[in-house]
C-alpha cells in the first residue's frame, strides 16, 4: 500500500486523496504542503486495535507524527499513547489524552521528564538504573508509581542499523543476554515507590521481516521462566514495541498490521504454553506503520538544472528541513506528477530540494514526466518521521500540515511564518 486507501485519479486526472484534488490543494494552501488522509488513519488504527481483541493494549507512538487532530483520531479509535518526553506528553495531555492510557519512554528521561510522567499518571517504562535513584526523590513515601522495564532482546532486526535498538550494542534497554535486565527487575522489584507492571522492548523500526519479533519474544519468555522461579515475579504486560514497515516505493511488500498483531500473539501465547506461564497481557507501540501511509508531501518544482550525460535536478519548494529521512538512513521515495500521475515517465532526473547543503536530495534517479517549473509533485509515504524530525534550518518555515476526508480539508498545523522563526530569540 504505497497510497493513502481514498487515493484516486479523479475526473481532471489530477491525484485526489481524501476527496480533495492535490493540485487544488497545493494552489489553495501553497507548497509545501504535507496532506493526511483521515480514512488511512482510521483504518491502519483499527486493524492493530481489531487484531489485538483483548489480548493487550495499542498505543501509537506519537514521535512518528503528533498533532492534536491526529492525535484525536487515534484516541477516536481506541489507541493509548507512547511518549518519549515532556514535550510529547504536554501535547498529548492538551490534545485530550489522559496519562492512564500514556507509557513514558526514553534513554535518558531528565527529572522533569519523570516528574511530569508519574503526576500525569503515566506509566514509566525505565531503561537504566539511573531512573531508579530519581523516582526515589520523585515519588512521595508511601506511594508507588506503575514502571516496564525496557529489555533489549540481543536481536538484530533487518532494518537500517541507524533505526535497529533491540540488539546487546545499544544504548537501549537492560540486555538480557548480559545479566542486566534480571538484575534491574529484581531491583526494581524492591524499590519502595515503584510497580512493576511489566516488562518492555522494541527491536528497531522500519521491519519488513517478522521472525525478529518471534526470536525476541522467545527470549523473553524464557526471561519470564527464570523470574517466575526465582523471583516469583509473573509480569502482567510484555511489550513488543513497534517497528512494523511501510511501503515507500511500489516494490516494498510488508505485513499488514493484521500480520504484525497475530505472529507476535501467537509466538506469546504458544511460547507461554510450552513453558506453562500465564500469558501476560501484550502491548504494541506502532508509528510509522499508522501515520506513513496516510501522509502525502506535496511540493512544487522550481529550478531546473541540467549537466548534459551527467544529471538533470528539478528542485522543489521543500527538502531536507521537512524530510530529513533520505540523508539520515539513505530512505526511498517515489514521485509523482499531481496533475497527470499516470503520465508515461520521459526521462530520469533527481529530485533536490531547496536547502543549501549538497546532501539535500529528496530523490536520486527517478524516472518522471518531463517536468516543467511550477509543476506540483506528490511524495506518498510521508507521514512519518518527516514532519516529526522537521527543523528551520537555513531560516525556512515549515510547511502546513492539512487533514483530509470526504472531500474537506481542515488545517491541522497552520505554515509557520516569519515571525515563528525568531519567537524564541531575545532581541
Ligand atoms: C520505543 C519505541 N517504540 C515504538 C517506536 C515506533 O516505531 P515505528 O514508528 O517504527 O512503529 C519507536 C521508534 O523507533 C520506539 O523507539
Amino acid at each position: 500500500m504505497l497510497f493513502p486507501v481514498t487515493y484516486r485519479v479523479n475526473a481532471a486526472g489530477h491525484m485526489e486523496v481524501g476527496g480533495c484534488d492535490l493540485v487544488k490543494l497545493a494552489r489553495e494552501h501553497g507548497t509545501p504542503l504535507y496532506v493526511y488522509d483521515e480514512a488511512t488513519v482510521r483504518q491502519r488504527a483499527s486493524e492493530y486495535v481489531a487484531a489485538m481483541g483483548s489480548a493487550g493494549q495499542v498505543l501509537y507512538s506519537a514521535k512518528a507524527f503528533a498533532s492534536p487532530r491526529f492525535l484525536r483520531v487515534i484516541a477516536e479509535e481506541g489507541l493509548g499513547l507512547d511518549v518519549v518526553s515532556a514535550g510529547e506528553l504536554y501535547l498529548a495531555q492538551k490534545s485530550g489524552a489522559t496519562g492512564d492510557r500514556i507509557h513514558f519512554l526514553g534513554n535518558n528521561k531528565s527529572h522533569e521528564d519523570l516528574e511530569a510522567a508519574y503526576r500525569a499518571g503515566a506509566t514509566i517504562v525505565v531503561d537504566g538504573a539511573y531512573e531508579f535513584e530519581l523516582l526515589r526523590e520523585i515519588v512521595p513515601e508511601g506511594k508507588r508509581t506503575p514502571v516496564m522495564l525496557r529489555l533489549s532482546p540481543g536481536v538484530k532486526p533487518d532494518t537500517h542499523s541507524h533505526i535497529s535498538t533491540g540488539q546487546l550494542d545499544s544504548k537501549f534497554g537492560f540486555s538480557i543476554e548480559s545479566g542486566a535486565a534480571f538484575k534491574a527487575i529484581a531491583e526494581a522489584l524492591q524499590h519502595p515507590r515503584l510497580e512493576v507492571v511489566g516488562l518492555h522492548s522494541h527491536l528497531g523500526s522500519q521491519i519488513l521481516a517478522l521472525g525478529a519479533y518471534m526470536q525476541a519474544m522467545e527470549i523473553m519468555l524464557d526471561l519470564l521462566v527464570l523470574l517466575r522461579d526465582e523471583l516469583h515475579f509473573e509480569p502482567r504486560k510484555l511489550g513488543a514495541g513497534g517497528g512494523l514497515g511501510i511501503a515507500y516505493t511500489r516494490d516494498d511488500d510488508p505485513p499488514t498490521p493484521r500480520q504484525f498483531v497475530e505472529t507476535i500473539r501467537h509466538a506469546l501465547e504458544t511460547g507461554c504454553a510450552r513453558r506453562d506461564l500465564k500469558v501476560p497481557g501484550l502491548v504494541v507501540e506502532p508509528g510509522r506503520s499508522i501515520a506513513g501511509p496516510a501522509g502525502m508531501a506535496v511540493y512544487t518544482v522550481g529550478s531546473i538544472k541540467d549537466i548534459p550525460e551527467v544529471r538533470r535536478y528539478v528542485a522543489v519548494d521543500g527538502g531536507m528541513g521537512d524530510n530529513i529521512r533520505p540523508k539520515l538512513y539513505g530512505a526511498r521515495y517515489e514521485a509523482f506528477l499531481a496533475s497527470n500521475p499516470d503520465h508515461a515517465p520521459d526521462r530520469m532526473v533527481t529530485i533536490a530540494g531547496k536547502y543549501c547543503e549538497s546532501t539535500d536530495i529528496l530523490i536520486t534517479d527517478i524516472e518522471m514526466p518531463e517536468l516543467k517549473t511550477g509543476d506540483i509533485i506528490a511524495m506518498p509515504a510521508a507521514g512519518a518521521y518527516c514532519l516529526a524530525m522537521s527543523s528551520n534550518y537555513n531560516g525556512i518555515p515549515r510547511p502546513e500540515v492539512l487533514m483530509v476526508g470526504d472531500g474537506q480539508a481542515h488545517v491541522m498545523r497552520r505554515r509557520e511564518t516569519l515571525d515563528d522563526l525568531i519567537a524564541a530569540e531575545v532581541f
